[in-house]
C-alpha cells in the first residue's frame, strides 16, 4: 500500500499545471484531416489541429483525462504483494502458490512466507519455491511485542494482503489495524459453528450432518470476521475426524484462492458484516 500511495503521488504530482501560454507552444500544426492524435504510448504529448481546434476537448481536460485513463490501467494490473503467516504442513500456502502460479489469482505474487515455529513444514516448501521466509520465533515474547516484529516484516516486503495459512496465534489489535480489512484465515468449519481448534473433531461430536470450511476477514475476536466464502462439506457415519479433515482440506484449497482473488482485485464490498461479492466478468473468468 505504501508503494500504491506513493505512486498515486507521484501521478497525480506529474499532471501538467494549465498554463495558457505554455499551451500555446505546445499546439502544433497536423495534417488537415487529423483532429485529435495522441502520439505517444505514454500519452506525454498531444497533437491538435489548429483548424478544428475550438471542436476539440481543451488540452487540459484531454491531458486529465488520459493521465486518469493511464493510471486507472497501471494501478489495475499493478502485482498484489501477498504474504503468508503459517506454524505447520502449510498445504494451503501450497495451495495458494499454486494458483498464483497458474493465474487463478492473476497479477499477484507471495512476497514472502512468515512462521513462528522453526521446523514448519510450509517454511521448507515456501524455500523449495524460491519464495522468501523467515522465522521469527515468538518464545517469551509478549502477543504484540512479538506481533510488532511480524507486521515490520510484512511491511519490509510492502505486502499488500496477509492470509493467514494454519497460524497457530492469535493476532493482537496492534496486528489488525496495521493491515484493516487485509487478512484473511482460513477455518476448517462453517463458522461460526465450531471455532477455536479441532474443529473437525467439534463437527463429529456435536453429530453435525454437515460442516465445510470458512475464509473470512480476521478482526480482534476469534475466527469471527465477516466471512467471504465458505464450502460445505457433508459428514460421513464411518468419518473420523483425519477422514473429515481430509476433505474439508480439499475444500480449503479451492476455496481459499478464489477468495484472495475476489479481496485482490476489490470485487466485494462489506455492509454490516455481509461480504457481497460482485461476480467475474465472462471474460475474466477460467
Ligand atoms: C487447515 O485445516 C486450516 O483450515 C487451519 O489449519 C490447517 C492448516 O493446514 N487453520 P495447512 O498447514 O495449510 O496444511
Amino acid at each position: 500500500m505504501n508503494a500504491l500511495n506513493s505512486i498515486v503521488r507521484w501521478q497525480f504530482n506529474s499532471f501538467p499545471k494549465w498554463n495558457p501560454r505554455e499551451a500555446n507552444k505546445r499546439l502544433i500544426a497536423t495534417p488537415p484531416d487529423s483532429e485529435l492524435i495522441i502520439n505517444s504510448p505514454l500519452l506525454n504529448d498531444m497533437q491538435f489541429s489548429n483548424r478544428d481546434s475550438k471542436h476539440l476537448p481543451r488540452p487540459p481536460q484531454a491531458l486529465w483525462f488520459c493521465r486518469l485513463a493511464e493510471l486507472c490501467y497501471f494501478l489495475a494490473n499493478m502485482t498484489k504483494r501477498i504474504g503468508v503467516l503459517l506454524s505447520g504442513r502449510g498445504s494451503n500456502f501450497e495451495a495458494l502458490a499454486d494458483s498464483v502460479a497458474a493465474g487463478r489469482i492473476p497479477d499477484a505474487e507471495i512476497a514472502v512466507v512468515v512462521s513462528n515455529r522453526e521446523n514448519a513444514r510450509g517454511i521448507e516448501r515456501a524455500r523449495a519455491r524460491g519464495i522468501s521466509a523467515q522465522v521469527i520465533p515468538s518464545k517469551g515474547l509478549e502477543r504484540e511485542a512479538y506481533d510488532r516484529l511480524v507486521v515490520a516484516a510484512l511491511q519490509e516486503k510492502k505486502v499488500d494482503l496477509v492470509c493467514l495459512a494454519g497460524y497457530m496465534r492469535l493476532v493482537s489489535p496492534f496486528f489488525v489495524s496495521s493491515f484493516r480489512e487485509r487478512i484473511l484465515n482460513i477455518h476448517p468449519s462453517l463458522l461460526p459453528a465450531f471455532p477455536g481448534l479441532e474443529s473437525q473433531r467439534q463437527a463429529l461430536e456435536h453429530g453435525a450432518k454437515f460442516t465445510g470450511c470458512t475464509v473470512h476477514f480476521v478482526d480482534e475476536n476469534l475466527d469471527a470476521g465477516p466471512i467471504v466464502m465458505q464450502a460445505v462439506v457433508p459428514v460421513e457415519d464411518a468419518d473420523t475426524p483425519e477422514t473429515l479433515a481430509e476433505r474439508i482440506l480439499r475444500e480449503e484449497h479451492r476455496i481459499y484462492s478464489e477468495a484472495v482473488r475476489i479481496v485482490l482485485e476489490g470485487r466485494y464490498r462489506i455492509e454490516n458484516r455481509r461480504v457481497q461479492v460482485a461476480p467475474l466478468k465472462k471474460s475474466e473468468s477460467q
